[in-house]
């Protein structure tokens, strides 16, 4: 019993956590829709879903005929996007059993629980795409060279993200926009440092870690070095992606065929 209670304490901490950090971003209707989209955010908006919504909508979310709550995986009748669905959420729909969610319910979470909708009507299979997986391939590891950087399925660099489920969790479009435009929403983790030690030497490398004492990072070769901020002489933050943009060095129709190639990668089914 105590142990379980610790869990969720430590649950309800991480949330809180997340919550604070995103506080400080903007958190108009119209933006905040693309802000709480990761699979997280799904994933927070499901345990919700299940908690407060699916006693009326069903687990599945495809309605339940005695309560009369329609499905909501396929087009809704209120709601034509991101918004609508947030403010029918956040407002019920007058006269019927569909009511407002708790007042004090923070408009983050009511993102999520649009982000888990938006993702029950989200059917990879449906998706028509312009390129060809497989001269996708043969461009991330010939021309494109993306393989130096990018592991998929254990073969491949690190100095990117482990593409392999790529596919399950990005969409087309921001497949292309991670392509051409890299610098737009760089992790963290991918940040460049640049830090003078003590000693007066300068090592860059990728951002492993960081609190309010100390800093780690990785060089290229692979080397983590680890600083204690009171001693450190200087550090730069470059929060521009290391990966150069292919804009401009590939055309449009391989551009087309790496978005295939990427959007084909997800679990194996079996
Ligand atoms: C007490 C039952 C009940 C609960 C609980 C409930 N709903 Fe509903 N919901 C309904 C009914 C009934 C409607 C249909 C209202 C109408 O349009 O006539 C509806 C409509 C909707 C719609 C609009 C569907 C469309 O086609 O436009 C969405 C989205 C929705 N609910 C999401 C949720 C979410 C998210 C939750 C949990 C926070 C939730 N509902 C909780 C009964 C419920
Ligand atoms: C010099 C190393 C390097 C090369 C070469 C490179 N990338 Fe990247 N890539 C990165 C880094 C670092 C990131 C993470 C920072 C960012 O978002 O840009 C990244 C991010 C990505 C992402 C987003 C991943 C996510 O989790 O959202 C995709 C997709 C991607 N790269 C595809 C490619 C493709 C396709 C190529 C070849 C055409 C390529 N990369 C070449 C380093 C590289």
């Amino acid at each position: 019993m105590r142990l379980q209670a610790s869990i969720l304490w430590k649950g309800l901490l991480s949330v809180g956590a997340l919550t604070l950090i995103l506080a400080g971003l903007p958190s108009s209707a119209e933006d905040a829709g693309t802000l709480y989209n990761t699979p997280y955010d799904v994933a927070l908006g499901e345990r919700y879903f299940e908690r407060q919504c699916s006693r009326c909508h069903g687990f599945d979310a495809k309605g339940n005929d005695e309560t009369g709550a329609p499905d909501i995986t396929g087009r809704l009748n209120r709601a034509s996007n991101e918004v609508g669905i947030f403010n029918v959420i956040r407002n019920g729909v007058p006269g019927t059993a569909m009511l407002p969610v708790d007042a004090e319910l923070p408009d983050t979470q009511v993102w999520q629980l649009v982000a888990y909708i938006e993702s029950l009507r989200y059917d990879p299979n449906s998706v028509q795409l312009e390129g060809s997986a497989d001269s996708g391939l043969a461009l991330f590891r010939g021309k494109g060279d993306c393989s130096s950087c990018h592991m998929v399925s254990g073969q491949g660099g690190r100095l990117g993200p482990d593409l392999s489920r790529i596919g399950e969790s990005t969409r087309p479009e921001d497949l292309m926009t991670a392509i051409t435009d890299p610098h737009e929403d760089v992790a963290p983790r991918w940040w460049t440092l640049e830090i003078t030690g003590p000693d007066g030497v300068e090592r860059t490398g990728f951002r492993m870690g960081e609190d309010s004492f100390s800093v780690r990072i990785m060089d290229n070769e692979s080397n983590l070095w680890s600083y204690q901020k009171d001693d450190i002489q200087s550090i730069d933050r470059i929060e521009r992606s290391t990966m150069p943009s292919y804009d401009g060095s590939m055309s449009e129709g391989e551009l087309d065929d790496l978005v295939a190639y990427l959007f084909s990668l997800r679990r194996e089914e079996n």
